[in-house]
């Protein structure tokens, strides 16, 4: 096929990006997401700040924006993310205890409720490992509630919304040899054992000088996979240009092709300028819309 979601859908998977809400007025933007891709993940419009600003009131004008997009253009969307220690409303920030963890779930029940039957894939909890050696929790308000804060989280969007996948997403998860890698699939193991409801890993793959591409990654993906969840490739973006980043592209494509549970890859951004990285040129489309030699790679890899 000719485009990047033809593609993928030929060998059965999705191929998406991140969209942002206010640049769905940007026609030569729109034109690149309605051709190339068949999955969309809002890039900030259904974190806890954008979906919760006030406690107790909801606002879901502009997730629905792109989630009807989407629809429309028989796109499938991952949701992003219920709960997570950044992009908190001020509110939250202050809270701690026993009504940070009721305030929690209940946004987890209320916006996977409101998007029941929509979502394909949730980002149930984000970026919830410390980096670095030792594979630690990241401390933070949500942590200090209990370390059982992430089980109660899936199981409260298990019954808000049983039809879709539940994943717990997180970055530097890349590579086997880590510690946090290895935190985070001694923790889905142990979910998979005790029951608890987790459906799939996200790893978001922001390669840069320093967490790079690394030549484990095929058995990374392959080794969350064989503890019986989906994998999805949920942000990627690969610093560099020309020849170089094109080969890595094509290697992530190539990965994710050979596990049969490797579901689905995303882009954090459609053009280079549209990337959430302050320089660079990390994404498949240069700032004008054209097709990079990182584009004919990953399509040349579907
Ligand atoms: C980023 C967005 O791209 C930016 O627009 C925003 O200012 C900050 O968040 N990991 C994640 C994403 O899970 O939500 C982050 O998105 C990038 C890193």
């Amino acid at each position: 096929a000719t485009t990047l979601g033809a593609s993928a859908a030929e060998k059965g998977r999705y191929f998406g990006a991140a969209v942002a809400n206010y640049k769905l007025t940007d026609t030569t933007y729109v034109g690149i997401l309605n051709r190339e891709f068949n999955q969309v993940t809002p890039e900030n419009e259904m974190k806890i700040d954008a979906t919760e600003p006030q406690q107790g009131v909801f606002s879901y004008t502009n997730a629905d924006r792109i989630v009807n997009h989407a629809r429309a253009q028989g796109m499938i969307v991952r949701g992003h993310t219920l709960a997570w220690h950044s992009q908190q409303p001020g509110w939250m920030q202050s809270m701690s205890g026993t009504a940070l963890r009721s305030a929690m779930l209940n946004h987890v029940t209320q916006v996977a409720t409101y998007y029941r039957g929509k979502i394909h894939s949730w980002d149930v909890v984000n970026e919830a490992f410390a980096d670095g050696n030792g594979g630690a929790r990241r401390d933070s308000n949500l942590q200090r509630t209990g370390n059982d804060w992430i089980e109660a989280a899936f199981r409260a969007a298990r019954a808000a919304d049983p039809g879709a996948k539940l994943c717990y997403n997180d970055y530097n998860t890349d590579n086997w040899t880590w510690d946090k890698t290895q935190a985070v699939y001694n923790m889905v193991r142990d979910f998979k054992t005790r029951g608890v409801p987790i459906d799939c890993v996200g790893l978001q793959s922001h390669f840069n000088s320093g967490s790079p591409y690394p030549s484990n990654y095929r058995t990374t993906l392959s080794s969350f996979a064989a503890l019986g969840v989906d994998v999805q490739i949920t942000e990627l973006d690969i610093e560099g240009s020309g020849t170089t980043q094109a080969n890595t592209y094509r290697s992530v494509v190539a990965d994710c092709l050979a596990v049969a549970r490797c579901t689905g890859i995303t882009v954090w951004g459609i053009r280079d300028t549209d990337s959430w990285r302050a320089s660079g040129t990390p994404l498949l489309f240069d700032g004008s819309g054209n097709k990079k030699a990182a584009y004919t790679s990953t399509l040349e890899a579907l």
